[in-house]
C-alpha cells in the first residue's frame, strides 16, 4: 500500500530442494528467492508438480531446504512455530472433536485454556459464521463448512503469517466464490500475511497484490505480477477489463510452463 512502512515478512534465500527418488535425484525447487512482505497478500501459481507445496512446506518448516536459507521476522526457519498457520486442501480436521474442540486445539497447545480458550474459539468461528454449527463433528458439515473451521482454526491461534495450499481446491465453484469473499474481508480487516497457493488464476487475482507464477520442473520463479486492482474486491471486479488484461496474461505464462512440463 503506497506510502506504508512494510518490512519483510519472510525471506526465502536461494532455496533449493532436491528428492531422492527411484528415478534418482528430482529437483523440486532450484534458486528460489523472495521476500514476502508484511501484511501482504501472495497468490503462487504454475503448473502442476512444480514445487509450490514444497515451498509452502518448506516455509511451514515441515520439510527442511536442500540449500538456501527461509528467514521469518529475520530468524532462519528450522522447524513449525505458531507464527505460521497452515491450511491444507484437504481439512485436517479431527473427526472424533466437535468444531469449537477442533478450533481450541491449537490454542490449548499454546497453552491457552478453558474460558479464555473458549472465547478466542468463538470469536473465529463466528468470524467464519459457523457460530450454529460449534457442536457439531466435521462428519457433519459440508466441505465448505469444513474448510471454514479449518480456517478458523488457523486465525485462532493469532498466526502472523498465513500459508494456504490450495484451500478451495476441493470445493465447488459457489463455495469456492463464498469463501474467497470471506477470505478478503477478513485479510482487509487483520491484513494478516497470506501466502496462498491456487491452481485458479481468478482466485489468485482477485485474492493477491502479487501473484507469483512458478516455471515447470525444476521450480523457479518466472515472474512476478503485481495486482494493483484496489480493495475492496467483489466478484464484479472479475469483470474489468483491467482485471480480463491480467488474467490473459498470466494464464498464457501459466500455459507455456504447462506445454513444457508435456514435452
Ligand atoms: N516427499 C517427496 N519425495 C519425492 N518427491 C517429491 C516429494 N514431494 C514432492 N515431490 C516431487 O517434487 C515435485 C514438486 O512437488 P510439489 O508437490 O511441490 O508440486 P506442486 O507444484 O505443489 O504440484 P500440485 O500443483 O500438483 O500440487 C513433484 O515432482 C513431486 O513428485
Ligand atoms: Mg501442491
Amino acid at each position: 500500500m503506497a506510502g506504508e512502512e512494510r518490512s519483510v515478512k519472510v525471506k526465502i534465500d536461494n532455496v533449493r530442494r532436491v528428492f531422492n527418488t527411484r528415478n534418482g535425484e528430482m529437483i523440486a525447487l532450484n534458486g528460489v528467492s523472495l521476500d514476502i512482505m508484511e501484511n501482504e497478500f501472495i497468490c503462487v501459481v504454475g503448473p502442476s508438480g512444480c514445487g509450490k507445496s514444497t515451498l509452502l512446506n518448506i516455509i511451514a518448516g515441515l520439510l527442511e531446504p536442500t540449500s538456501g536459507k527461509v528467514y521469518c521476522d529475520g530468524k532462519e526457519v528450522t522447524g513449525t512455530g505458531t507464527e505460521r498457520g497452515v491450511v491444507f486442501q484437504q481439512y485436517a480436521l479431527f473427526p472424533w472433536m466437535t468444531v469449537k474442540k477442533n478450533v481450541m486445539f491449537g490454542l490449548n497447545l499454546k497453552g491457552i485454556k478453558g474460558k479464555e480458550a473458549e472465547d478466542i474459539a468463538m470469536k473465529y468461528i463466528k468470524m467464519v459464521q459457523l457460530e450454529d454449527f460449534v457442536d457439531h463433528y466435521p462428519k457433519e458439515l459440508s466441505g465448505g463448512m469444513k474448510q471454514r473451521v479449518a480456517i478458523a482454526r488457523a486465525y485462532a491461534v493469532n498466526p502472523s503469517i498465513l500459508l494456504m495450499d490450495e484451500p478451495f481446491g476441493a470445493l465447488d465453484a459457489q463455495t469456492r466464490t463464498q469463501l474467497q469473499t470471506e477470505l478478503l474481508e477478513t485479510w482487509e480487516k487483520e491484513r494478516k500475511t497470506c501466502f496462498f497457493i491456487t491452481h485458479d488464476v481468478d482466485e489468485a487475482i482477485i485474492l493477491a497484490q502479487k501473484v507469483i507464477i512458478m516455471s515447470a520442473r525444476p521450480g523457479r520463479i518466472k515472474e512476478i505480477v503485481d495486482i494493483n486492482i484496489p480493495y475492496p474486491r467483489t466478484q464484479e471486479t472479475k469483470m474489468t477489463p483491467e482485471f480480463l488484461e491480467l488474467k490473459n496474461h498470466i494464464w498464457s505464462q501459466v500455459y507455456q510452463e504447462y506445454l513444457e512440463v508435456r514435452k
